[in-house]
């Protein structure tokens, strides 16, 4: 077996004789360190075996794709797709699974922590054993979960599976796991009706089938993270939630008009916390304490989109003022309405609160339906 650092130099001519059978999918995001030692691993683990990865990178500022580029250079079986604009893990599987021919599709996260060497047993069990699925869990005999963060990881994972075992119509014991393989055309299959947010991709999978699918759990060590952190936290948690909501509403209620609304609600709250202060703090009238608890609602709502409902085409930077902006100046008139019905219904004596509230609520359905295109630029 030639060692990785002569292949480096080789030409890759005829390298590729045949079409690799398995694309290993990476979905990274400032993985840079990560990437060569992955291919190492890669290389040992999958000898004989005709094997491509696919690295997703949504535009790590560490400079990873410049990494896996480097690489490919010399190596044929190295890819590296580079998303600009869009960000997610569920999203960048998808798209690197799309891009493959491969017989086989793995998915494996790019910080090492997933144990490569499953990869031949989970490929086998899918040629000769008859499964749809193969899922490499932490929680089967010889599994462990020793390289998951501290004790809040432990029950957000926690969590997570006692949720998603609720919805799930096969047994799993790891669905919150990012390392499973599938045939590309049970994929091709399913990709339509994926949802595509957040992280847990398996789940979305599993949900999406409408046949029961026939998976093998092969026993995996979780082992701790190589270099960089954890991209996983709290909000990814609430992504999650909506993710098994937009499954039991069969796809209808989009995942992100239920996280608008959730926030809108929240507006809600926080505009009439704000009007409430001003009615008993200050002399201004209501009209005045109207229109800036919308603002101070407004301001809170788009800052809580942007972290939450369009993470995965969040605003940073310069873009985030302009958005912000654009979003007052665009949502400008939905406050018009706003006010302008809180004012009529306060004057045909309907009770202050209940002016305040059914104004606000105006407002966040129109911001809703003029934002989601003007401001992020998302479907
Ligand atoms: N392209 C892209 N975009 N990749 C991402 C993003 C993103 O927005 N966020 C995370 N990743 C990549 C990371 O670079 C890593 O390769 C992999 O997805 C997992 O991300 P981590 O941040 O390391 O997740 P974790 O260690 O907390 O692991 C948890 O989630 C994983 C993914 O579901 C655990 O539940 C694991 O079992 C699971 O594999
Ligand atoms: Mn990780």
């Amino acid at each position: 077996m030639p060692n990785l650092t002569t292949l480096d130099e080789q030409p890759t001519q005829g390298r590729f004789a045949t079409a690799p059978a398995l694309s290993v999918i990476v979905p990274c995001y400032n993985e840079r360190p990560n990437v060569q030692p992955m291919v190492r691993k890669l290389n040992a683990a999958l000898a004989g075996i005709a094997w491509e990865v696919i690295y997703v990178d949504d535009n790590s500022p560490d400079g990873t794709a410049e990494e896996v580029r480097r690489i490919a250079q010399h190596d044929g079986r190295v890819r590296c797709l580079r998303r600009i604009g869009r960000r997610g893990l569920a999203s960048a599987v998808i798209e690197g699974a799309l891009s493959s021919s491969a017989d086989y599709i793995a998915v494996i996260d790019g910080d090492l922590q997933h144990d490569e060497t499953r990869l031949p047993v989970m490929l086998a069990a899918l040629r000769t054993g008859g499964y749809d699925i193969a899922v490499a869990s932490r929680h089967v005999a010889g599994g462990d979960n020793a390289g998951l963060g501290g004790r809040w990881r432990h029950f957000l994972s926690n969590f997570g599976i006692w949720l998603a075992r609720l919805f799930l119509p096969v047994r799993l014991t790891d669905p919150m796991s990012g390392f499973f393989m599938l045939p590309r055309g049970l994929f091709e299959e399913l990709a339509r009706r994926l949802n595509g947010q957040g992280f847990k991709i398996l789940v979305d999978l599993v949900l999406s089938s409408r046949r029961k699918l026939r998976v093998l759990e092969v026993p995996a060590r979780f082992r701790e993270r190589a270099a960089g952190e954890s991209k996983m936290d709290a909000l990814v948690m609430i992504q999650f939630v909506g993710l098994l909501l937009d499954k039991l509403c069969g796809g209808m209620l989009p995942l992100r008009f239920f996280s608008f609304a959730l926030v809108g609600g929240l507006g809600v709250v926080v505009h009439l916390a704000v009007l409430t202060a001003l009615r008993t703090a200050t002399p201004l009238g209501f009209e005045a304490e109207q229109a800036i608890a919308t603002f101070v609602a407004m301001g809170f709502n788009f800052q809580l989109n942007n972290v939450i409902t369009y993470r995965d085409h969040r605003l940073r930077g310069a873009r985030l003022w302009q958005g912000l902006l654009l979003f007052i100046l665009v949502c400008g008139f939905g406050a018009v309405a706003n006010i302008g019905i809180a004012q009529m219904l306060y004057e045909q004596k309907t009770g202050w609160t209940a002016a305040g509230a059914i104004g606000a609520v105006i407002g966040v359905v129109w911001n809703y339906a003029v934002s989601a295109t003007l401001v992020w630029r998302a479907r």
